[in-house]
């Protein structure tokens, strides 16, 4: 023993004291003493471990069999059973339940030789039980506050519930609202993005990872999935550096900085590799060029996938390609612990790269206390205690109110009188108690939202009539099966058709069923679907007092009801409190604030649609009446509704722009922002930039700040921005961040439809 080694194996003895939980003849046992450091105690469990222990830490396993029912005998659960015995599973997904996961931690802690804990892994989206609303409707929100309280609402519950990993924040920009995964998402906007990235990692994560309270995060899908061609789930994406670096890259950075504790790569190739299998991606920028410390998991079976793909040729290259790519947990495909030990035997995979993925894993486990208390997420009597507390009820409420979006309201038809009204509620969705709760909320039980109708009539002043007129779905709602859209049964529209005829007020709840987008949910249409439209159509002929509350988890092309409804709401899927969130803005308690964190298009042809486009050489008509110009022959250029579009009950007023580029480090905006209505009530501040002319073309307009703030009537206030090189550079096709002196225009608005503009020379 050379001293180096005398050294290694203090720390060794030092690291394995804490693992109090081992059971008798574990080799951890034989040493004792105290070191503090997790990169020495991850560096000295390592040397303990055997490749083949090594590589079950980067083996997950999804919840294979009733943990609490008998020991499985046969088959693909005995399999897992016993890897999980033998220390080759370094977590799982998909168990939930202090008592289950107690089940499978007590098997890898105290059954395995180094009784190394399991991290524990669920896509604890928007919520775990009590649900928040979708994360787009969340981003409509702006509030960044109420968004990290709502995934700490998340982290809580789900941490009670003996989770310890999230696979979440999911934050791919994505300007193509056909992909269903739009709802999972910030939306189209990487600068609004990167600070709801921020938000979502804070709030799951905390300040401390080891806290009870507190979970992994884990930004995904790196990268490029929400560029899948045609909005097609899992679809090829083909883009190039600019928009790589400028667009789909900010929020994974920004997330990364924020200390996310993990990534997960995506099922997609990008330009012609998978990303699974992208070394490009996973180890020359995420590991080396941002210096990321934790690890990457794959997305599930996304290592198999790559055969798919065309890329790997069967399991044993697929395993090579991912590790070697820098893939370091392997989900679902079973491929790293059938392949991984022979190929570092055959020398195809180098074991230094076996020992970083491992040391990863084992970094983040460290980090959240798992090594002092394997089982600290599994107390019964917290899991009762936590999960559904009234104050998760009431931020859950709070950030729904906030996402709802005001998209128009003509001739203040909102918000309704509280007493003395006959309200005819039409749709089924206004009765529905399990759609509100969206997509991707699966440890929540059905049934569990406030429906619209509990909503409104929880305002007893009124009289509140309801029929749904049509259903949306017919047959099963399931997470994992297709949905079937009512496309013909209109036989409800009679009784909806009378009780709007005698009502004062009409309020119509439209849209998508909660599981038509998310996972595997991209639509070639974004109408209302099924018979809605027509049913909508139908009650306008008899009352055309109408509130059109709509439901979605996507951007939808409701031109007709623009054109003809008088007032609209948009209240996505707002999860558990939804009904009591939309009655509170119907009735007028909660002044809408939302902005739409995505263009609505006017017609789904005009996909991907999105504000920071980039002028073409041909942007603009030549004279009326001439073809040769970028445009359609039957639609304009133009959305339905801009990004940064939202209205409210008081009205805002925009004025005095100033720009002060006397200090170039620091360009100071400054302009007034006025209630000019009757009501108190809450705006979103924005600011764009335009570089005029660049070395890569840059966006007709760049969201580079904004402020949600609350004014009284009449109430104004001065707003300030800074401008410096982060604001106004950006990535060239080299991926070199640089700033380029030359003309920029600063544009201010409460949407990206600006009202005040300003030129300056950057020098
Ligand atoms: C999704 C991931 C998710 C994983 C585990 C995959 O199908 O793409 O976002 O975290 O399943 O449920």
């Amino acid at each position: 023993m050379n001293v180096n080694d005398i050294i290694k194996f203090l720390i060794l003895v030092a690291v394995l004291s804490s693992f109090t939980y081992a059971k008798k003849d574990n080799p951890i046992n034989e040493i004792d003493t105290t070191a503090s450091s997790i990169e020495i105690k991850v560096d000295s469990l390592l040397t303990l471990m055997t490749l083949e222990e090594k590589i079950g830490q980067m083996n997950q396993y999804n919840g294979f069999w009733n943990v609490t029912g008998p020991v499985p005998k046969d088959g693909d659960a005995a399999k897992k059973y016993e890897d999980l015995r033998k220390g080759y599973v370094g977590s799982m997904l998909n168990v939930t339940g202090v008592e289950n996961v107690r089940a499978v931690q007590k098997i890898a802690v105290e059954e395995s030789r180094l009784g190394i804990p399991l991290i524990i892994g669920f896509d604890v989206i928007h919520g775990f039980k009590t649900i928040s609303p979708i994360p787009l409707a969340e981003s409509a929100s702006w509030d960044l506050e109420a968004i990290e309280r709502s995934a700490q609402v998340a982290a809580e519950e789900a941490a009670a519930s003996g989770i310890n990993w999230t696979f979440a924040p999911m934050i791919d920009i994505s300007r193509d609202a056909r992909w269903g995964r739009v709802m999972e998402g910030a939306g189209e906007d990487p600068y609004l993005g990167s600070k709801i990235a921020i938000a979502r990692v804070k709030g799951f994560q905390g300040d401390d990872l080891s806290k009870v309270n507190t979970i992994a995060a884990c930004a995904k899908h790196f990268a490029g999935y929400g560029f899948s061609e045609s909005g097609k789930d899992y679809n090829t994406v083909d883009v190039g550096t600019s928009t790589l670096y400028n667009i789909i890259f900010p929020p994974f950075i920004a997330a990364k900085d924020a200390g996310v504790a993990t990534f997960m790569n995506s099922f997609n190739e990008l330009n012609g590799i998978p990303a699974t299998g992208n070394k490009y991606l996973q180890r020359d920028i995420l590991k080396s060029k941002w210096d990321f410390k934790g690890f990457m998991v794959s997305d599930w079976g996304s290592i198999s996938e790559m055969i798919n793909h065309k890329y790997a040729k069967d399991g044993k290259h697929a395993a090579e390609l991912a590790i070697n790519a820098g893939s370091d947990m392997d989900m679902e495909s079973n491929l790293y612990v059938k392949e991984l030990a022979g190929l570092v035997r055959e020398g195809k995979v180098k074991e230094e790269l076996i020992d970083d993925a491992v040391k990863r894993i084992l970094r983040v486990k460290f980090q959240l206390g798992l090594f002092d208390d394997p089982y600290k997420y599994c107390n019964e009597s917290r899991e009762k205690e936590i999960i559904g507390k009234q104050e998760f009820h009431d931020a859950v409420l709070d950030v729904a109110k906030k996402s709802i979006v005001l998209l128009k309201n003509e001739n203040n038809l909102l918000p309704l009188k509280k007493n003395g009204q006959k309200i005819a509620l039409i749709g089924a969705l206004a009765g529905d108690k399990t759609s509100p709760l969206g997509s991707w909320r699966i440890a929540a039980d059905d049934g569990t939202a406030v429906s619209v109708l509990e909503g409104l009539k929880s305002y007893s002043g009124n009289s509140i009539i309801y029929e749904k007129g049509a259903d949306v779905t017919i047959g099963k709602t399931e997470f994992i099966s297709e949905l079937t859209i009512n496309e013909t049964d209109t036989s409800g529209f009679a009784k909806a058709i009378a009780v709007a005829k005698s009502a004062d007020v009409v309020v119509m709840v439209l849209g998508e069923h909660g599981l038509q987008s998310g996972e595997g949910r991209s639509r070639v249409n974004l109408d209302l679907p099924g018979v809605q439209q027509e049913l909508l159509e139908a009650v306008y002929k008899v009352n055309k007092n109408i509130v059109l509350v709509l439901n979605n988890g996507r951007p939808l092309a409701i031109n007709w009801a623009d054109e003809h409804i008088p007032a609209i709401v948009e209240a996505w899927h707002l999860g558990t409190q939804s009904g009591h969130a939309i009655a509170q803005v119907l009735y007028g308690d909660y002044n809408p604030s939302g902005k739409l964190p995505m263009t609505f298009p006017k017609h789904v042809g005009q996909m991907p649609l999105y504000y920071n486009y980039k002028a073409t050489g041909r942007p603009t008509i030549p004279a009326p009446g001439l073809v040769f110009w970028a445009h359609y022959q039957d639609e304009v250029n133009e959305p339905l509704y801009p990004f940064g579009h939202g209205l409210s009950y008081t009205t805002f007023k925009y004025s005095n722009l100033k720009v002060d580029s006397s200090n170039m480090k620091e360009i100071v905006v400054s302009f007034d922002l006025k209630n000019t209505g009757k009501v108190k009530g809450k705006e979103v501040a924005q600011l764009y930039v335009q570089d005029l002319y660049a070395s890569v073309t840059r966006p007709v307009k760049e969201l580079k700040g904004f402020e949600l703030l609350e004014l009284h009537p009449n109430e104004s206030k001065t707003i300030k921005f800074l401008l410096t090189d982060k604001e106004l550079g950006f990535y060239d096709n080299t991926g070199q961040f640089i700033v380029e002196p030359g003309e920029f225009k600063v544009f201010i608005g409460g949407s990206s439809k600006t009202i005040l503009e300003q030129q300056f020379e950057l020098k």
